[in-house]
């Protein structure tokens, strides 16, 4: 064993990757594989919590397969959850060290059950919303991770799986698991552009996410109509709508624009044009060297297949040992015994 911390972290496939999930953790898993042992997971088991189409899950999950190897995540690091069935078998035994009442209090759990209501479409909401995060606990705890990049939103279930862990390990008498921290980016929360006072998510609608992938004129549409001023802004205070394309600017790393338009901005002199209009060139910039590299390596889709079921034989042999481990300190059998 190297003496390496472990970071994993997850996303679904549930459509585009977004700036959000790149600002806000992908552009972390990116420099973390340098100094730690890293674990990323496609969470395909998560993504069928809500009404799916199962073609396109499976279509997701390798089109998100190639959007992370394109922006920089290394193919070694990467696995798909529904190759490692161990994740579902940890997820039913932490059922076990949960509580309902702790699970219905879940803030996700409480907006898309709401969202699932006022769709309009069948109302219905799967047990496996309300497990969601138990499963998160799982795949977390699953490969003893020390830190887990995320955005700001999955804060509340980082608690859980602490809570999880740490009952488990009361439970046993054993300081088996450990108890994860999370790891935020400088700009965890990334605002929708079209209504800033949310954040940025496929969830909640086309116009609420700038796709990482989409044509570079969607892009600078999409900042070009980003909301600035809802109302009046209180005096003396950046509307959510500036600040949060100040953010983008900052998050790209592109500072010089950023200062001289800030300084615009204290002297009262910005005009939101010029703003938008460097957001827009900066993403361009970032996002077609994503583009590029993403052309590249789907030219063999069938390589890049090979390699992630080899990466997820690997990781499964950690989740495996893992699983023999839970088991002889939870009373379950072993197939060897
Ligand atoms: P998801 O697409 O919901 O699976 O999210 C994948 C990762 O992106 C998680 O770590 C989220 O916390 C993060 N994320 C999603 N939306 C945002 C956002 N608007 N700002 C910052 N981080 C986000
Ligand atoms: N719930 C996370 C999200 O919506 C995705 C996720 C599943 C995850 N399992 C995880 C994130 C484990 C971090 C660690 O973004």
């Amino acid at each position: 064993m190297s003496d390496k911390k472990n970071v994993l972290s997850c996303i679904q496939p549930t459509g585009d990757m977004h700036l959000g999930n790149y600002f806000g953790a992908v552009k972390n898993w990116v420099d973390l594989q340098e100094n730690y042992n890293c674990y990323y997971g496609v969470v395909d088991y998560h993504a069928m919590t809500m009404p799916y189409d199962p073609k396109k899950l499976r279509n997701n999950t390798w089109e998100l397969i190639y959007n992370l190897i394109a922006v920089g995540i290394e193919p070694k690091n990467l696995f798909i959850q529904s190759l490692i069935p161990e994740h579902a078998e940890l997820c039913w035994i932490f059922n076990c060290y949960c509580s309902y009442g702790h699970l219905s209090r879940m803030t996700q759990f409480k907006d898309k059950s709401q969202q699932s209501k006022s769709s309009g479409k069948e109302d219905f909401i799967s047990a496996g919303l309300l497990d969601y995060p138990v499963l998160q606990a799982a795949d977390i705890l699953m490969y003893h991770a020390d830190f887990v990049p995320v955005g700001k939103d999955q804060e509340q279930h980082l608690e859980l799986s602490r809570a999880i862990a740490q009952r488990f390990n009361n439970q046993v008498g054993k300081e088996y698991f450990v108890l994860p921290e999370t790891l935020f980016t400088e700009t965890p929360k990334i605002k929708s552009t079209a209504d800033p006072s949310r954040k940025m998510s496929k969830s909640a609608g086309e116009k609420h996410y700038i796709s990482i992938f989409s044509e570079e004129a969607r892009i600078r549409k999409q900042v070009r109509s980003a909301v600035t001023d809802l109302g009046e802004p209180e005096a003396g205070k950046m509307s959510e709508g500036v600040e949060n394309l100040f953010t983008l600017l900052r998050a790209s790393g592109n500072m010089s624009d950023h200062d001289n338009l800030m300084t615009e901005y204290n002297k009262g002199a910005l005009k939101y044009v010029e703003l938008k209009d460097a957001v827009g060139e900066t993403l361009v910039n970032l996002t077609n060297t994503f583009k590029e590299k993403k052309a590249e390596i789907t030219a063999d889709k069938r390589e890049i297949k090979y390699q992630i079921k080899q990466s997820s034989e690997e990781i499964r042999k950690i989740a495996q040992n893992t699983l023999k481990e839970v088991k002889d300190l939870t009373g379950l059998l072993n197939v060897k015994f």
